[in-house]
This record gives C-alpha cells, sequence and structure tokens, in this order.
C-alpha cells in the first residue's frame, strides 16, 4: 500500500516520534511505501512530498519539532482546497493518509473525511486539550519546560523580593498553566476557563507580604481574561488561517495592573515557543511512539475517519468527529483543589 503522512498546526514534542514509527512498522512489518507530505495540509494541496525510508528516519525519537515541517495551512478556506488533496492522493496512488494535528489540522481532517477522504488522525498539542483523548503528545514535555522555568523564577523573586508574573501557552485551555503553576508551587494561576479578579489576584499577594513571604509568583495561560469590566481586554494582532487570534500580551498587562494596585515591584516572563521547541521528554516519546503505530495499523486495515488516542492506559480508535467535536477544558473542580495553595 502507498499511504501519505503529515504534521500540520503548531508544532510540538514527539512529532517526529509518531512518524518515525509510522515508517517503521509501515515498511518493516506491513511492507508499505510512505510519503511524506511538506508543510502540513500544504503539502497535498500543492503536492509536496518526499519518500519517508527507514533510513531517512533514523536518528529522530529524541529530535524536537517536526522533519516534514508544519504549518497553519486551512484546506478548508480556499475554494479548491479539498479537490486538490483528492486529486494528490489519487496522482500518488495512496490508499490514505494520516494526519497529525490538533484541533484545527484534525478538525479539517474531520470535515474532508466527510467529504470522501481517506484519513486517519493522531492528536498532538502541548495544549492537551483535544476532546477525543485523555492526554495529547507534547504536553508533557511543555510542562517540564514550564516547571523548570518556574522553579528557577522562584529563586530570583525570592532573592530581589519581588513578584513574577509567567506566561505560559494555552489558548483555551489552562492544562500547562495550571499544571506547572501546582508543580512549581505558584502562589495565583490564571486559566481561560475561569475569567480573574484582579483585586482578588492582589488581594492573595498583599496576603502573602502580610505572612512574611515578600514576592509572589503567579501563572498566567495567554487566553486568560479578567471578568468582565474589571480590566482591561487584551487585543490579539492579526489571526491565522482558521480565524484564531494571535494572543499574548496578558503577562504585561497582570505586571502593570499588580505593581500600580498593590505598590510592589512586579516582572514578567514570557515563556512563548520554548515550551514547543526541544528535545521530548520519555514520556512523551513513548506516547507518540504508540500512537504512531496505532495509526499505521489503522490504515493498513483501512479504518478511515478513526483517530488513535490514549483512553486510560490504552490506545484505542476513536471516530475522529467525534474526537474533534469538543475542546477538553480543565474542568471546575481541577482549579478549585488548585486554589486551596493560592496566596
Ligand atoms: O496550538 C499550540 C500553541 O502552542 C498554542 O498554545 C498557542 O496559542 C499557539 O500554538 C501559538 O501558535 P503560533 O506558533 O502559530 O503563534
Amino acid at each position: 500500500m502507498r499511504i501519505g503522512v503529515l504534521t500540520g498546526g503548531g508544532d510540538c514534542p514527539g512529532l517526529n516520534a509518531v512518524i518515525r514509527a509510522v515508517v517503521r512498522k509501515g515498511i518493516d512489518r506491513h511492507g508499505h511505501t510512505i510519503l511524506g507530505f511538506r508543510d502540513g495540509w500544504r503539502g497535498p494541496i500543492e503536492n509536496r512530498w518526499e519518500e519517508l525510508t527507514i533510513e531517512s528516519v533514523r536518528g529522530i525519537l529524541p529530535r524536537g519539532g517536526t522533519i516534514l515541517g508544519s504549518s497553519r495551512t486551512n484546506p478548508l478556506s480556499r475554494d479548491d482546497g479539498v479537490e486538490r488533496i483528492r486529486a494528490t492522493l489519487a496522482d500518488l496512488e495512496l490508499v490514505g493518509l494520516i494526519v497529525i494535528g490538533g484541533e484545527d489540522t484534525l478538525g479539517a481532517a474531520a470535515r474532508l473525511y466527510a467529504d470522501g477522504l481517506p484519513i486517519v488522525g493522531v492528536p498532538k498539542t502541548i495544549d492537551n486539550d483535544l476532546g477525543g483523548t485523555d492526554m495529547t503528545f507534547g504536553f508533557d514535555t511543555a510542562l517540564q519546560v514550564a516547571t523548570d522555568a518556574i522553579d528557577r523564577l522562584h529563586t530570583t523573586a525570592e532573592s530581589h523580593h519581588r513578584n513574577l508574573v509567567v506566561e505560559v501557552m494555552g489558548r483555551h485551555a489552562g492544562w500547562i498553566a495550571l499544571h506547572s503553576g501546582l508543580a512549581g508551587g505558584a502562589d495565583v494561576i490564571l486559566i481561560p476557563e475561569r475569567p480573574f479578579d484582579i483585586e482578588e489576584v492582589c488581594r492573595l499577594i498583599r496576603r502573602r507580604h502580610e505572612r512574611g513571604r515578600y514576592f509572589a509568583i503567579v501563572v498566567a495561560a495567554e487566553g486568560a481574561t479578567p471578568v468582565e469590566g474589571t480590566m482591561e481586554m487584551v487585543a490579539g494582532s492579526g489571526v491565522d488561517e482558521f480565524g484564531h487570534a494571535r494572543l499574548g500580551g496578558i503577562g504585561q498587562r497582570l505586571e502593570r495592573e499588580i505593581e500600580e494596585r498593590t505598590g510592589y515591584e512586579t516582572r514578567t516572563t514570557v515563556l512563548g515557543h520554548v515550551q514547543r521547541g526541544g528535545t521530548p521528554t520519555a514520556f512523551d516519546r513513548v506516547l507518540a511512539t504508540r500512537l504512531g503505530v496505532a495509526a499505521i495499523d489503522a490504515a493498513t486495515e483501512q479504518r478511515w475517519g478513526t483517530m488513535a488516542a490514549l483512553r486510560g492506559q490504552r490506545i484505542e480508535l476513536v471516530p475522529l468527529e467525534e474526537a474533534v467535536a469538543e475542546l477538553r477544558t480543565v474542568p471546575v473542580e481541577d482549579y478549585e483543589a488548585a486554589e486551596t495553595f493560592f496566596g
């Protein structure tokens, strides 16, 4: 069989482990030919690809990023996107496509499958917010990077008796903020799911000072927003092909508000793309490998319209459409458990 593979959306550590698993099992066990499309959906739209061999995936397991490149190209935002992909698959005589992506890339995959294209999905994102799977690879690595940063910021914040705001990724879901904040012992954690009251944030910081702790760590997800009418909102600058605003800026905004309202010196660190780069943790390598093996097996059995997912401790196939129907956000009770440690 001839099978295509692509990686779309924001990159994350572990993508190469999936590609390696697809290629190794696809060629060695199933006798397939595997073609890797360049830069997400742009690859099949523009018919840009390379053949992947056992040789070409050697040494990529511990490497961050994706050897195939990625992009936020949305095939549904162009009139002929779907038809061009269909034509590429036919031209290259592919029986199907393995699509490794997050909510946008897999959302498009579900629509293309509904239009008759043979697709198997693999979930990825550092945000950990994909509905159909208990966890996405990339999250564990990003969490470790953020936790390491918070640990480092702790010691310098304490030495200088200042507050430090740490802005982490997380557009709609606060998993990185919540878990790194918990692991790093943050004094306040702000997530998109729970609009914050800036006065309450300042009260917690003041209380800490009254208790003789003259510094505080505030971890804020980039998508955290204030309760309406309590603080000026942060406007995004520009949108991508899926209509998402480019976020960033909540950290700086919090820095100014906290300093002005409390009188305590406050600084910001924006972790940004450092959370997405570099070598995957062992956990992410293993999860990505297991998903890659399940995806190539599913493609071999022509189980199109499914996505390989982690359910409990097992890898299972779930319907792609269901998997992308809803985002997996932080439950109220998880946030409330973390609040115990605020201030
Ligand atoms: O989707 C993962 C993610 O890292 C989000 O957390 C973040 O909002 C977004 O990608 C940033 O995207 P870009 O790299 O395109 O600016």
